[in-house]
Order: C-alpha cells, then structure tokens, then sequence
C-alpha cells in the first residue's frame, strides 16, 4: 500500500489547534479506509517568521515539493501586521507558496447542513438549502499583477487577466458544474473593468463546448446581493482572486459560520488543502475554534489527491451525524451549550466507526 506523504503546516493563531485535531480525524478515517499516510511538519507565516526570520523558509517549500499533499492552517495575526507587505505572513508566506506551487484553482464548497438551518442568517424558504461551490482564480488576478507600488504618497495594484489563465479557471468551473447540478454562474465586474470583459469574453466562449451546463453572467455586486436574497439559486461560482475572496466569506456565513468552509487549492503538482478562513486572533489559544473547515479540507485531499472520495464522504457524513446529534462549537451553536475544538473532533471520530 502507498504511503502518502503530507506536508503539514499549521501555521498562526487557531491554525494549529484546529490542525492538531483535523489530523486525529484524518488518523482515524486513514484507519478505516486503509490509507496510509506520513504527516511531515513545517513551519509557515508568523510561527516560521519568529523561529527563522522569513514566511516561507526554504527548507518548508522543499517539503511541500516532494510531498503527495499539504495540509495548511492558517497564517497571520497582530504581531506581524506592522512589518512590510512581502515581509509578513500573508504575502510573504501564503500567497507565495501559491505562487510557487502553482494553485491556480480554489475550490470553496459551502453547504449548509439541516442542523444548522437555524444558525443560517439569512431566510431559506422550507424545502430548499444552500449548496454551492466557488472556483476562485488564486494565481493572477489584482493579487499578483503588476506593477505594483507603494510609498507615502501612492499605492498601486494592477488587476491582470491573460485569456490562458481565465481558460484554465473556466474549466475547472464547467466541469465542476457538469458534474453537479449544471448551473455555472460568471462573476466580473464587466461593466467597468477591462480584465473582467475579457474574462467574461472568454468564459462565455468555453460554453459552447459544454452544452449541458448552463451558463449565466452576474456582476459582482449584483452577486453580493443575490447570494444573500437566493442563496439556492446557486451551484458554481467562477470569479476571480479578490471576488472569490469576498464572496466566498460571505457565501461561509450562510453555512453558519467561517468555521464550516474548508478549501482546496488545486496546482499543476502537489495541491493544498486549507480553511477558507483566517488565524482567528479573536478566539486563538482558547482550545474553542471549529475544528470542521480544517477537517472538511482533508476530507478533500482524500478527494482529490488521493482518489479516494469513499473516505472523503465518511467523514462529512460522521461530521453531519455529530451535528445532527447536536455537538457544536460556540460559532454555530445559537447561543445554545458548545463544545470545544477537542470534542468536537472526538465526537467526529466516535461517528466514522
Ligand atoms: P478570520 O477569518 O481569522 O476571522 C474572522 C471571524 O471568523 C472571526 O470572528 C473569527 O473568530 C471567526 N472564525 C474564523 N475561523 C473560525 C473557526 N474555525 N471557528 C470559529 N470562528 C472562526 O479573519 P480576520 O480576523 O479578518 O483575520 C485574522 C488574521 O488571519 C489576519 O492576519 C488575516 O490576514 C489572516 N487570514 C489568514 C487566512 C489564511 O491563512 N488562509 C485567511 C484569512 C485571514
Ligand atoms: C484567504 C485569505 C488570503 C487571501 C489572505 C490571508 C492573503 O483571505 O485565503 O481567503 O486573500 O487569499
Ligand atoms: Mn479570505
């Protein structure tokens, strides 16, 4: 049997509590579905700042190289917010390992499971839920582009869409929508921005070739807005960087909570597996985070790194029948007793066998 090597970077803030337990789950669902796995540490973002003075130490790049799969908490926090952009966690650690492994392709699926109707904010109407997938453009976009400049007097970000990468993303998104339930949504912001015509130019042109999904395109405000007035309406978004970015935290919030919403990032290599959201300073330290979008993502490295999708759905069903069961943490708990990110793991893990 192959042994799977994964890279494992917990990173700051709740990153590495919430890891601490996803891999006990993980241990557990690798256990019963005979996958064997080797979990390799490394340091990322502040904790890799403070023990060697940089975000992403060579040595942490070299194993996610050679690695099968990389498990990422999450990187930043108050203590590196006053050093220089691409000296501190988030640009100097995240998106250069990104950039350096490739990931061009975000997958954030949110799904809002009926125990949790009522910690839903916004109104669903009986009978329907909220299902749906955001492909968010990770390597290009206003992130990346440049120039890029800033001094006391001016900051500059460029947003840049090639036609090749925007093909690339779109289809991702179209097969992922041919796969569910065949509605693919386009957001951009058409209207105004350049890169977006040509996003929008292009993806409209990949949907001739997928005449079983049906395509639309949305403006990203309008998006904004019908993401909280039907959230229903949608099975798969495709946008870029910094859209996904924002819509794919707000699509979190129907599903109850940040804490619900893993992701994966998809490269031409090794891919990476990571919660949607951030270090949590609010909470870190106080053994209360919600341990489920950090385990929700190893369920997708079983998914899509290892193939092996009969593990991946054990462990959203043991997650589903620990809620149904009412075992919560405080975010999605409705005021009503919590647990914390230990017990909700344990409760998990009593639910795979
Ligand atoms: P955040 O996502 O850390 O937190 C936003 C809110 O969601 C907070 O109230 C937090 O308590 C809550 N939350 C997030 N995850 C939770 C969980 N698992 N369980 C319960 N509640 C949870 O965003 P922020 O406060 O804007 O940023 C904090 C730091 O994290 C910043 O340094 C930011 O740059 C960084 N960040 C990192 C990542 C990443 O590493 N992928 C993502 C987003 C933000
Ligand atoms: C995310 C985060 C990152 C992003 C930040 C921390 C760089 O918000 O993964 O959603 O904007 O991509
Ligand atoms: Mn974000």
């Amino acid at each position: 049997m192959k042994t799977f090597r994964v890279a494992v970077l917990p990173g700051d803030g709740i990153g590495p509590e919430v890891m601490t337990e996803s891999l006990r789950v993980l241990e557990a669902a690798g256990k019963k579905y005979d996958i064997a796995m080797k979990f390799e540490q490394a340091l990322i973002g502040g904790a890799a700042i403070d023990a060697t003075g940089s975000p992403l130490p060579d040595e942490t790049l070299n194993l996610c190289r050679s690695a099968d799969a990389v498990l990422l908490g999450s990187v930043g926090g108050p203590k590196w917010d006053n050093l220089p952009p691409k000296q501190r966690p988030e640009l100097g650690g995240l998106l250069a390992i990104r950039k350096a492994l490739k990931l061009y392709a975000n997958l954030r699926p949110v799904r809002l499971y009926p125990a949790l109707f009522d910690q839903c904010p916004v109104r669903i109407p009986s009978g329907s839920g909220v299902d749906l997938l955001t492909v968010r453009e990770l390597s290009s976009g206003i992130y990346f582009g440049e120039p890029k400049e800033l001094d006391e007097s001016h900051g500059l970000d460029t947003m840049l869409y090639e036609a090749e990468t925007v093909s690339r993303i779109a289809k991702v998104a179209f097969e992922a929508a041919a796969r569910r339930r065949g509605t693919l949504t386009s957001v951009d912001k058409a209207n105004v921005l350049s890169a977006s015509i040509l996003w929008r130019n292009v993806v409209a042109k990949m949907g001739a070739d997928y005449p079983s999904v049906e395509l639309n395109h949305m403006y990203v405000d309008n998006a904004a807005m019908q993401l909280i007035l039907n959230p229903g309406g949608f099975d798969v978004l495709v946008t870029g960087n910094l859209f996904g970015d924002i819509l794919s935290d707000e699509s979190a919030a129907l599903a109850g909570s940040l804490g619900m919403l893993p992701s994966a990032s998809i490269g031409e290599s090794v891919n990476l597996f990571e919660p949607s959201g951030g270090s949590a300073p609010d909470i870190a330290g106080k053994g209360i985070a919600n341990p489920i979008a950090q385990i929700l993502s190893g369920a997708m490295m079983f998914e899509y790194s290892f193939d092996r999708v009969d593990a991946a759905r054990a462990v959203e069903a043991a997650i589903e029948a620990a809620l149904n069961d009412g075992v919560r943490t405080g975010d999605v708990a409705g005021g009503a007793s919590s647990v914390g990110t230990r017990q909700m793991a344990d409760a998990v893990i009593k639910r795979l066998s």
